[in-house]
This record gives C-alpha cells, sequence and structure tokens, in this order.
C-alpha cells in the first residue's frame, strides 16, 4: 500500500525544466522568482518557517511545541562543550574566535587553500583533529548540541553564503551541489528539487513538502521523530543527518557525512537561504 501510494505521488510529479543559469545569484533569484509565483502570499521572511508557514493548522500544532522547547538542556551542554579545554590547554575559540556569535554565519565556505567546502560540523572536527582530541561523530549528539549552540549565538544574523566567483574551484563546487540537488536518484529516481521545488507545498505521503528557499536558517533542528527514537531524550540532528533522511525516503543510499557530494550540496543548499534570518535551534517534526 505504502508502495502504491508512493508510486502514484511520484506519476504525479511535474517535469522540471533545469535550464543553467549563469551562477548564484541568477540561481537565488530564479527560485525566489519560481516561488514568489508558486506562493504570491507568502513572505520572504516566512520562508523560514517551512511547511509550517504553508498551514495554519500545522503551525499551531508547531507553535504549542515551540512553547516548551525540549532542547535547552542540550544547549546548555553544546555551550560547555564550547568553554571545555582541550588537553594541550587550548580550546575551540583557539580555532573559531573569541566570539561564539560570529562562527554560524562564517559556513559553509570555500577554502581556497584545501580547495574544499567547509562546514561548520566538519572544521568542528577538524579543530579537535588539530589539537589531538577525539574526533565527535558529525551526525547528532554532542557535534549538534555545540553547532546549535553556535547557531543560537548568531540568531537574527542573516545567511550570506558567498561563492567567489573568480575562483573556478569554488564555482565548480558550488555547480556540483547544484548538480546534486537536481538530479534525480533512488529507486524512486526523484530529486531534490522534485519535492522541495516543483512539488514544494504539495503532500507526499502525509507530509507537507517545504520550499528550499528557507530550510537551513533552524538547523541544527530537533525533530519529534528523531526524539522519539531514543525515548525522547534527543532529537538533534544536523543538516547532513537530514540530508541522510530524505535520501532515504527515495531509497536512494545516504552519502558519506561530510563528505565531497554532501559537503558541496550544503554549500549550494544553503546559499539558496541567503538572506533569510537565522533562528536556531527549533522544532520539527
Ligand atoms: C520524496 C520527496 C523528498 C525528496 C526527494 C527530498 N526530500 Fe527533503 N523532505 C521531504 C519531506 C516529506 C520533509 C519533511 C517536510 C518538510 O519540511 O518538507 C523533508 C524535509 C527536508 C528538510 C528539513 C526542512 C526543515 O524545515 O527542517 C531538508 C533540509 C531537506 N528535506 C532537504 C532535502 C535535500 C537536500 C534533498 C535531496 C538530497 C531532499 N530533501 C529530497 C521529502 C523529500
Amino acid at each position: 500500500m505504502k508502495r502504491l501510494l508512493i508510486g502514484a505521488f511520484a506519476a504525479l510529479l511535474t517535469v522540471g525544466a533545469t535550464a543553467t543559469l549563469a551562477g548564484q545569484s541568477e540561481d537565488l533569484q530564479a527560485l525566489r522568482d519560481y516561488m514568489q509565483n508558486r506562493f504570491p502570499n507568502l513572505a520572504f521572511m516566512d520562508y523560514a518557517n517551512g511547511s509550517y508557514a504553508l498551514d495554519a493548522a500545522k503551525a499551531t500544532q508547531w507553535e504549542s511545541q515551540r512553547d516548551f522547547p525540549p532542547f535547552l538542556d542540550h544547549l546548555d551542554e553544546g555551550e560547555k562543550i564550547w568553554n571545555t579545554p582541550f588537553t594541550n590547554g587550548k580550546g575551540f575559540s583557539d580555532c573559531f574566535g573569541s566570539d561564539p556569535s560570529k562562527v554560524r554565519v562564517k559556513y559553509p565556505r570555500w577554502n581556497a587553500e584545501a580547495k574544499k567546502v567547509e562546514t561548520l560540523e566538519g572544521q568542528i572536527v577538524a579543530c579537535q583533529k588539530a589539537n589531538g582530541e577525539k574526533p565527535l561523530k558529525t551526525k547528532k549528539g554532542k557535534i549538534a548540541y555545540l553547532s546549535a549552540w553556535l547557531a543560537s549565538q548568531a540568531n537574527g544574523q542573516k545567511i550570506n553564503v558567498i561563492v567567489p566567483q573568480n575562483d573556478p574551484g569554488a564555482v565548480a563546487a558550488y555547480e556540483a551541489g547544484r548538480k546534486f540537488f537536481y538530479t534525480k536518484r533512488g529507486q524512486l529516481n526523484m530529486s531534490c528539487a522534485d519535492c522541495h521545488v516543483y512539488n514544494s507545498g504539495m503532500q507526499a505521503r502525509g507530509n507537507l513538502l517545504s520550499p528550499v528557499i528557507g530550510q537551513v536558517t533552524h538547523f541544527p533542528v530537533w525533530r519529534g521523530k528523531w526524539a522519539r527514537a531514543t525515548g525522547g531524550k534527543d532529537g538533534f540532528g544536523t543538516l547532513q543527518r537530514r540530508y541522510d533522511g530524505c535520501n532515504k525516503q527515495v531509497r536512494a543510499k545516504p552519502f558519506k557525512n561530510q563528505g565531497d557530494e554532501y559537503s558541496n550540496l550544503e554549500y549550494f543548499h544553503q546559499s539558496m537561504s541567503n538572506g533569510l534570518t537565522i533562528d536556531a535551534p527549533d522544532y520539527r517534526e
């Protein structure tokens, strides 16, 4: 039965044309225009609320969840992790600078020397390794608490992912991420864009599909689904953990967490929320 429903849903999809565009700012403009046309009554800032911005009844449920944020203790733990010195006496501030409110907005970014996209979680781990510490796992647990606390310190600042157009490596990484987003995969043969662009605002198996714009403002996220799997104890997960979930939905194999595919995807994906305000962490179903 489940399969049938999915099949019917997949068959309804519009086959979207993915014209090759000139670059990040053109992509951003094209997506904003597309969404504005699709959701004429949605204000730009409301995209940060994902599917809740599109459904008043869901929004009411969500608001009541938010009245009692389940993640405050985890945020405190994140702060503690930030302030705990490494065995060598140094700490995270030696890698990221002493002002924790300035960290979240720097990532993801292109490192021209290393020729790769750096994500916040990837750099947390790199910092630990450089200091002889045991690196944290990158999907959930402590890394999500630390990343969520850092994001919370940046609340009110705007997402502004920069792709230096004069650096061919940066442009290639962005293009690879963009291609990932628009490439069909998995047994269902669907792309991220099939669900989060061309079918945004539609129902898929009881879920209202959020538009790609605004999907990253509140990460790491506390998901009811993830919390239930731990008996309510820990619902936190990083953005790349969420990518796994969506890849599983189309029965595609997840990619390596913090590997080039996901980090390039993150580079493109986060930049499509440029201009939106960070409001993290937050609750999602
Ligand atoms: C079969 C449809 C489908 C595909 C394909 C899909 N997703 Fe999703 N995605 C969902 C559903 C359903 C949700 C939960 C409801 C929502 O927020 O859209 C979701 C949620 C998300 C969220 C969380 C949004 C939030 O506000 O917290 C992110 C981020 C995301 N998807 C990214 C992706 C990326 C990147 C891809 C491609 C790798 C992808 N999705 C592919 C169905 C899909």
